[in-house]
């Protein structure tokens, strides 16, 4: 079934950091996507989407559940591995789930199990000022740390919804703080879900690593959207910020690389995806 994989083009090098630096000096915009499995995997890559993120929604769009809560760390390395197998040149990213990361201990513990088990270059958990110590902890162990600031998932049971966070002057200004802290300690990508766009704008411009956005605007570096999501697959109601990309498409394949183009070419996202 993964034949193919054997035949990939070695003129196309993997993307690594220095890549999403250099995207972020040249201004290019930087087109992310999750994903769950290595056939889905197969198609991210050959779409040129340049960030993979095994995302922790896979306990939402591929468990069931209403929330990540339920999402183990043994489920995120099954789906992390199975992911790397499809994968050449995007970068990939894993989620630490729920729980995994309360001590800088347990964070750095599971970190290795989503790099070594999983293939995952690159670890993200959702943070905040309580977190500050475990990135610095993880990067001063030489490992990749994404911070997921916004809208945190994980939290949902205990902030009361999915909701647009850093809307009032003191919580945009608390998450501008996070951000640079964050990026001190050593994050080398940060993540923005659900906030308004001028905010996720502002924080991409004081930051000097790539920042990536998820309904968070078009002034971020890069963009980043559930799969599922994009291919109408997800039943129920949509985020403001979902575009349908299989509309016209024809097919997954095309759906991908339609969805690269537009956020490269600044077309998506458009003002009616934003807050
Ligand atoms: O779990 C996930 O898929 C994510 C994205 C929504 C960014 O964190």
């Amino acid at each position: 079934m993964y034949t193919q994989l054997q035949l990939r083009d070695s003129d196309r090098p993997p993307v690594t950091l220095s890549t999403l630096a250099r995207m972020k000096a040249d201004g290019e915009k930087i087109a992310c996507l999750t994903g769950y499995d290595a056939s889905f995997a197969v198609l991210l890559d050959a779409a040129e989407v340049d960030v993979v993120l095994v995302g922790d929604s896979l306990g939402m769009v591929i468990q069931g559940h209403d929330t990540t809560v339920p999402v183990t760390m043994d489920d995120m390395v099954y789906h992390c591995r199975a992911v790397a197998r499809g994968l050449y040149r995007p970068f990939l990213i894993a989620d630490l789930p729920f729980m995994s990361y309360p001590s800088k201990e347990q964070a750095l513990a599971n970190s290795v199990r989503l790099l070594q088990e999983g293939g995952a270059e690159m670890v993200k958990l959702e943070s905040g000022g309580n977190q500050i110590e475990i990135v610095e902890f993880l990067a001063g162990h030489d490992i990749a740390v994404c911070a997921h600031l916004g809208l945190k998932p994980q939290s949902v049971h205990k902030t009361g919804g999915f909701r647009v966070q850093g809307r009032e002057e003191s919580a945009a200004e608390r998450m501008i703080a996070d951000a640079r802290r964050l990026e001190s300690a050593g994050a080398d990508i940060v993540l923005l879900e659900c906030i308004p766009a001028v905010l996720g704008k502002t924080i991409t411009a004081e930051l000097h690593v790539p920042v990536i956005g998820i309904g968070a605007g078009p002034g971020t570096d890069g963009q980043i959207l559930v799969c599922y999501d994009i291919l109408d697959i997800t039943t129920g109601r949509k985020p403001r910020f979902v575009r349908n990309f299989l509309d016209g498409a024809g097919n997954n394949l095309q759906a991908f690389k339609n969805y690269v183009q537009a956020v490269k070419q600044g077309e998506y996202p458009a003002p009616e995806h934003c807050f």
